[in-house]
């Protein structure tokens, strides 16, 4: 089975074509002055990015696999099936996916597989390269497993018990994990996304330098919290530089302009600091909940499992609870990436989950899974 998939969900465009579960090609664009200055996406701009690079994308994909087949799949005639990402993500930027997706099924006669990108990353573990072998370690799930997903967006515990079966145990009751890495990183002045520059300053830093809470640490359920930790972030950084406020300038306290007067090692002890209590938050609900539904393997995917102070603690966690850990090893399988919509959509066709009416098929940016 032949797979071409396409992920648009936010700023990366990505296409990917798998055969039987093996990565044939795999191309990425992205992040070309999609960012403001320093808070985030601009949707207009992924939106005018993917519409002009999807076309490129396509056409770099097939001469890849044209190369890694010796001409056996080399063109649209070649592909089964079509998977694309339908959300959650940007709305704007999903149309621009979608509409890709439509165009080539109908001109090429080929069925739709929409898949939810948050799926996505949970079977980014199943990516096997082009010879077989699995990216994160495990060939195929073994259940029930926990999958744990921590992105930009999100912060999900789920159990399954089966392919494509999930029941949820835990979320954020408000900030993602990826999300406080980069509203911490804009207080330290740090370009987004935040989260890969966080860990590199941490390293050199004093991780208990400053004492963060653990949001939710007491709460008996799977819930967690960032914007707690953030704030305390805040507030330790005000301390630090002084209250605006409290100067004869009267100025308001802008975290924007606040970054260049901390020092630089302040800055690296903060990164640490935060980092040390983000993970330490996450991986208390992680370890309760492995104690209790006794999971024959954990799978974790999204942005925040690149980052390897969470791999390292991760692993002791595991270890200790007797569990085998699987995250995707290379950081662009961690991201965004159509090569893990191409696997998740395999298996969305072995349920019988085709696109009915191509007609009808919208995004969802807010999507969940069900
Ligand atoms: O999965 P992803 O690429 O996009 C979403 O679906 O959200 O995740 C992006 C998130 C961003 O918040 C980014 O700061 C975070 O993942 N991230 C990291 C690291 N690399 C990316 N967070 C902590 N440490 C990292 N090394
Ligand atoms: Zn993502």
């Amino acid at each position: 089975m032949k797979i071409l998939a396409i992920d648009t969900s936010c700023d990366d465009t990505s296409i990917a074509i798998t055969k039987n579960r093996n990565l044939i090609a795999n191309v990425f664009w992205s992040k070309i002055k999609v960012y403001e200055k320093w808070g985030g996406v601009v949707p207009t701009e992924a939106k005018r990015q993917h519409i002009e690079f999807l076309p490129k994308a396509l056409e770099k994909a097939f001469d890849d696999a044209s190369d890694a087949t010796n001409g056996a799949i080399k063109s649209m005639s070649d592909i089964d099936f079509i998977a694309v990402t339908y959300g959650p993500g940007l709305a704007i930027a999903l149309e621009a996916g979608i509409s890709k997706a439509k165009e080539l099924a109908t001109k090429y006669n080929k069925p739709i597989i929409a898949v939810n990108h948050m799926v996505g990353h949970i079977y980014s573990n199943l990516v096997r390269d082009e010879t077989g072998t699995s990216y994160s370690g495990v060939n195929d799930f073994e259940f029930p497993l926990l999958a744990l997903t921590i992105s930009g967006g999100h912060t999900d515990l789920y159990l399954m018990k089966n392919h494509l079966q999930f029941k949820h145990i835990g979320y954020t009751i408000d900030d993602a994990i990826g999300e406080a890495f980069d509203k911490v990183g804009r207080m330290l002045g740090l370009p987004y996304p935040a989260g890969p520059k966080i860990e590199a300053l941490a390293k050199e830093g004093d991780e208990n330098a400053f004492e963060f809470p653990r949001p939710m640490a007491n709460s008996d359920d799977y819930r967690w919290s960032y914007s707690g930790l953030k704030t305390a972030v805040l507030y330790t950084i005000k301390k630090l530089v002084g209250d605006y406020e409290d100067r004869p300038d009267k100025k308001k306290f802008k975290i924007e302009d606040v970054s260049d007067k901390l020092t630089d090692q302040q800055i690296r002890d903060i990164a640490a600091s935060f980092q040390k209590a983000a993970v330490d938050a996450l991986l208390m609900k992680v370890k309760k909940a492995l104690g209790e539904f006794k999971p024959k393997i954990l799978v974790v995917g999204g942005g925040v499992v690149a980052n390897s102070h969470l791999r390292e603690k991760l692993n002791e966690v595991c270890s200790d609870a007797d569990v085998d850990l699987y995250y995707p090893k290379p950081i662009w399988l961690c991201t965004d990436n159509a090569a893990m919509v191409a696997i998740a959509g395999y298996y969305y066709t072995k349920d019988g989950r085709i696109v009915k009416d191509i007609e009808k098929l919208d995004r969802i940016p807010n999507l969940r899974i069900e």
